[in-house]
């Protein structure tokens, strides 16, 4: 008995000990923080933050490739960012915007951090320059927008406007401070995809990482006197959509023209950087539910950690990784990129010429005194739509490899109305001696 008291004793002893450490750890941990998922951020983001440096601190990954887009300077065969003038390169530009800036000052686009001093270097920008032209150039717009509105930023003076901007294309203009989603950050783009009956805010992750680039990668234009920017999409986002919507918009006189051309006398429209449009017009890639970055900011790694490089330039510098994810054959595709652009680069070298031979047949006919009025008005419609087809796949930046079959489908149609307009030119006329073929 006396034995198994005293083990009882030792026993109880042990469970005292035990249960008071059990409570001791669990008082512990009941006062620890609560545990967290991944890392924490180590500052908080201001919405619509401008200063790209801010969210560095947080993601120094995608900041330190961003800060790399200001530097690279290579060129390819049809791309890359070394800023060669394309006037230079291709002198007949200069006749196929005669009247208009970019028959003065037009060159190969940089990296998005070049945005703003690219932006206020141009001879395009001068005293009665809107605004609007910083839309897409800097990430204190969605602040700017936010303060102001967007129908006061497009009205301010550039110059006015430029004393309340002073970083260029940043992490505000595609992403959202608090929950990093990407997001729709231009007015503009919302609109229109509204007057489409579309809401962004529905669209999948994957089609936001093509979305994000359709806040600037877009045609616009400048609407009314107070220049409010506005995209063409009311009827649908192809070439044939839009050029419906400008042949509506002069028809209404709701928007007649960007300029008048100085030899031919139409009222032209200036197609602007149409990725997104050409893209999405049932390209092969697009189809197959590639993004934009997919290519342009393909997943990289640095040491353990792997992110979207933020360094966004032509997928040519980086096929490897760019092309790589999907296609095991790089060279092959690589390959295949040179031969659609150089197709696409000749066809359109032999529209230029048609339009050209438009434009001298117009300006000929229109010095006889003789000449049908209605008739040469016909002529200089058609010069302008050839030019609305034309530019679409000139302004757009990749050289036809995002859509090949489309780009060749709308250069054959430019080919096409400017012939129209040259045969109409010479009717205009009453006689052939007007014809110009420029040694065509
Ligand atoms: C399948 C891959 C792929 C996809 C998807 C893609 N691109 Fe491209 N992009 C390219 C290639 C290849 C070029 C040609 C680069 C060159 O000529 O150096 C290019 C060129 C460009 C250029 C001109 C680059 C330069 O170096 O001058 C821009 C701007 C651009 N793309 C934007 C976009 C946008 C915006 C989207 C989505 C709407 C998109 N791209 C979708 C592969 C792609
Ligand atoms: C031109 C638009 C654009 C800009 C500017 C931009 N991002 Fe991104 N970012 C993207 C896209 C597209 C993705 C891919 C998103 C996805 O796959 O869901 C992305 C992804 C990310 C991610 C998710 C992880 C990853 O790497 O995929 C983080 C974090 C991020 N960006 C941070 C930043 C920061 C910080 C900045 C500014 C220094 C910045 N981004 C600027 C478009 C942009
Ligand atoms: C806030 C406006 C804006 C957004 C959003 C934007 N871009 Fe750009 N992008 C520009 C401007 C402006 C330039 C030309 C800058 C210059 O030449 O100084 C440019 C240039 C480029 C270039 C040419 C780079 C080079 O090295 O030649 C590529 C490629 C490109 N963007 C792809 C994209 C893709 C892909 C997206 C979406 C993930 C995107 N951009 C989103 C405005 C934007
Ligand atoms: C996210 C995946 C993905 C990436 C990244 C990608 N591709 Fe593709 N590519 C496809 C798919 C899918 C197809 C069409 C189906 C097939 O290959 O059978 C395709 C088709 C092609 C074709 C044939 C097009 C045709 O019309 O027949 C070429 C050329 C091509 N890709 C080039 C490139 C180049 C160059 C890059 C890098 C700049 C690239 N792709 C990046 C997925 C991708």
């Amino acid at each position: 008995m006396k034995k198994l008291s005293t083990t009882t004793l030792i026993l109880t002893g042990i469970i005292i000990i035990l249960a008071a450490g059990l409570i001791a750890v669990l008082i512990f941990t009941g006062n620890q923080e609560p545990p967290t998922r991944g890392v924490e951020p180590l500052v908080k983001i201001a919405a619509l933050e401008p200063d790209s440096a801010q969210w560095g601190i947080n993601f120094p990954n995608q900041y330190s490739t961003l800060l790399k887009t200001g530097t690279n300077n290579t060129r390819t065969s049809y791309g890359g960012s070394d800023p060669i003038s394309k006037l230079e390169a291709d002198p007949r530009l200069v006749t196929l915007f005669a009247g208009y800036g970019f028959s003065k000052d037009y060159n190969e686009e940089r990296g998005h951090m070049n945005s703003l001093t690219d932006v206020r270097a141009t001879l395009r920008v001068n005293d009665k320059t809107p605004g609007t032209c910083y839309s897409c150039k800097s990430s204190n717009n969605p602040g700017l927008w936010d303060q102001m509105g967007m129908a006061a930023f497009d009205k301010m003076p550039f110059a006015e406007l430029g004393t309340h901007i002073d970083e260029p294309i940043g992490c505000a203009n595609c992403h959202e401070a608090e929950t990093m989603r990407l997001v729709v950050t231009n007015p503009a783009l919302a609109e229109a995809l509204a007057a489409q009956g579309k809401d962004w805010t529905t669209f999948t992750r994957q089609e936001m990482r093509t979305v994000v680039c359709a806040n600037c990668h877009v045609e616009y234009y400048f609407k009314g006197d107070g220049k409010y920017l506005t995209f063409p999409w009311e009827n649908g986002t192809n070439i044939d959509q839009i050029a419906q919507y400008y042949a509506e918009s002069f028809a209404d006189g709701s928007f007649v023209k960007d300029w008048e051309h100085a030899q031919s006398g139409a009222p032209m429209i200036k197609i602007q950087h149409p990725e997104f449009e050409f893209f999405t017009a049932n390209s092969t890639h697009y189809n197959a539910g590639v993004a934009c970055a997919d290519c342009h900011m393909p997943y990289t790694r640095d040491g353990a950690a792997k992110f979207s490089t933020h360094d966004v330039k032509s997928p040519l510098l980086n096929a490897e990784v760019a092309c790589g994810a999907c296609h095991t054959d790089v060279g092959y595709v690589t390959t295949r990129v040179k031969t659609i652009q150089d197709q696409v680069a000749n066809t359109m070298s032999a529209t230029q010429n048609a339009i050209i031979a438009a434009i001298t047949t117009i300006e000929a006919a229109a010095a006889l005194p003789g000449v049908n009025a209605d008739l040469l008005t016909e002529a200089r419609m058609l010069h302008r739509e050839s030019q609305i087809y034309w530019d679409f796949i000139a302004a757009e930046n990749s050289m036809g490899f995002h859509n090949p079959e489309e780009a060749l489908r709308i250069l054959a149609n430019a080919t096409d109305l400017a012939r129209q307009a040259q045969l109409k030119a010479v009717e205009a006329a009453g006689s052939s001696e007007v014809l110009q073929t420029n040694g065509q």
